[in-house]
């Protein structure tokens, strides 16, 4: 019998869908899970997207298995819009496809157990992360630890922790960084900040873990979001991974396309590794799926497909920029007396504005607001036509 399983908790992020949904009431607000929506508050299929779709459906392609790795010519336009020239000219990275970032997540936690100090390493994420992070790396057999990253006080880096900490950390550690539109706190290094973090990093021989699925969506430019991935690769001081999303800059959500990739020495290391992701991946899930990973090669590849993208992408990263900015005023014009600058301050999908547990729990049972505990915003799921209404409410659970 099954009787001793338990009921276990509710997804801290995904768990908040599902409570949205069951709410009826008309000025609902799903503010939970980090999925852009359009200004009517809809899913949006980016046009380079269908555009590629159609491209690939007139092609009448077959469904037979790829590599172990996925689609190739994925694999390698992914590594080239990640890391550009930073690693030459590509052939010493290793790469494979993945069930999008959460996979790439997975599988590098798994290479990293196997050959980085047999799984006695630990990985460090910011204090706080993504809620998946812990995790997706103990289940990989790591241990997980943290380094201070968000001043409570400023709504901003705490820069001076965490270099404190990292230099604090074992030799060798494993430090997760998010590459660009830091989730949850939607703060993130500037250029000189991030210098210093890659001289603490490379001074204890830690690996970097980059995890980055907002390429293009923090600034709406992705070479500048990608800056400081580059900057640690070219340096080639300190050992390199990376785990790359499409799931918010191409909206492929469902589609799960992503990539690992571990930046080697030279094109025989590269080989070596990618021989031990294919013998990882092969009993995980054998190989992944094509359609998601097709439809990105085209839009990658395809330079009319792709310049509508990055214009797309822009335009995207543009309608949040306003959204907070509306926030931000409207929760002023309401006689809110906190400060709400860190709306504004803060870049990508989310902001981390501070709000109580309880103050979240009261959003959701008094206004029909939906968002994650820590207080996290997902902005996508703001429009013009509900900003008012959601300043009011928060100005309702945050006034003394
Ligand atoms: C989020 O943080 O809301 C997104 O990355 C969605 C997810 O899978 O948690």
């Amino acid at each position: 019998s099954w009787a001793h399983v338990e009921m276990g908790p509710p997804d801290a992020i995904l768990g908040i869908t599902e409570a949205f949904k069951r709410d009826a009431d008309p000025r609902k607000m799903n503010l939970g899970a980090g999925a852009y929506r359009t200004d009517a508050g809809k899913p949006y299929v980016l046009s380079a997207v269908r555009r590629a779709e159609a491209a690939l459906l007139a092609q009448g392609l077959d469904k037979e298995y790829q590599a172990i790795t996925g689609v190739g010519a994925f694999t390698r336009a992914a590594a080239e819009l990640a890391y550009a020239g930073a690693a030459g000219d590509l052939g010493r990275v290793a790469v494979t496809q993945t069930i999008s970032g959460t996979g790439a997540l997975r599988v590098g936690g798994e290479f990293l157990r196997r050959f980085h100090g047999g799984g006695e390493r630990t990985v460090y994420v910011p204090a706080p992360t993504w809620g998946n992070h812990a995790a997706v790396f103990r289940d990989c057999g790591l241990k997980v630890g943290q380094y201070r990253y968000f001043d409570a006080q400023t709504n901003g880096l705490a820069l001076g922790a965490m270099l404190e900490d990292l230099r604090a950390l074992p030799r060798g550690s494993i430090v997760l960084l998010h590459a660009c539109a830091h989730n949850p706190t939607g703060v993130d290094p500037t250029a000189a900040q991030w210098a210093e973090i890659q001289q603490a990093v490379e001074a204890g021989e830690h690996v970097a873990f980059f995890d980055m699925a907002y390429q293009g969506f923090a600034s709406g430019d992705a070479d500048r979001d990608a800056g400081a991935l580059r900057a640690f690769v070219a340096a080639g001081r300190a050992p390199v991974v990376l785990a790359q999303s499409f799931a918010k800059n191409m909206g492929l959500y469902g589609e799960r396309v992503g990539t690992f990739s571990v930046v080697g020495a030279d094109a025989q290391e590269r080989a070596r590794i990618e021989s031990q992701l294919k013998i990882i991946v092969r009993p995980m899930y054998s190989n992944p799926p094509v359609h998601g990973a097709r439809l990105a090669a085209e839009v990658l590849t395809n330079p009319e497909l792709r310049a509508e993208w990055l214009g797309e992408v822009k335009g995207m990263a543009d309608r949040i920029i306003a959204m907070r900015a509306a926030l931000r005023a409207r929760l002023e014009d309401a006689g809110s007396a906190r400060p709400w600058q860190h709306i504004t301050d803060q870049i990508g999908m989310f902001c981390y504005t501070g709000l109580t547990p309880e103050q979240v729990d009261r959003l959701a049972r008094d206004f029909h607001v939906y968002l994650t505990r820590d207080g996290r915003v997902s902005i996508a799921g703001i429009t013009s036509g509900n900003v008012q209404y959601l300043a009011e409410s928060i100005h309702s659970v945050t006034k003394a």
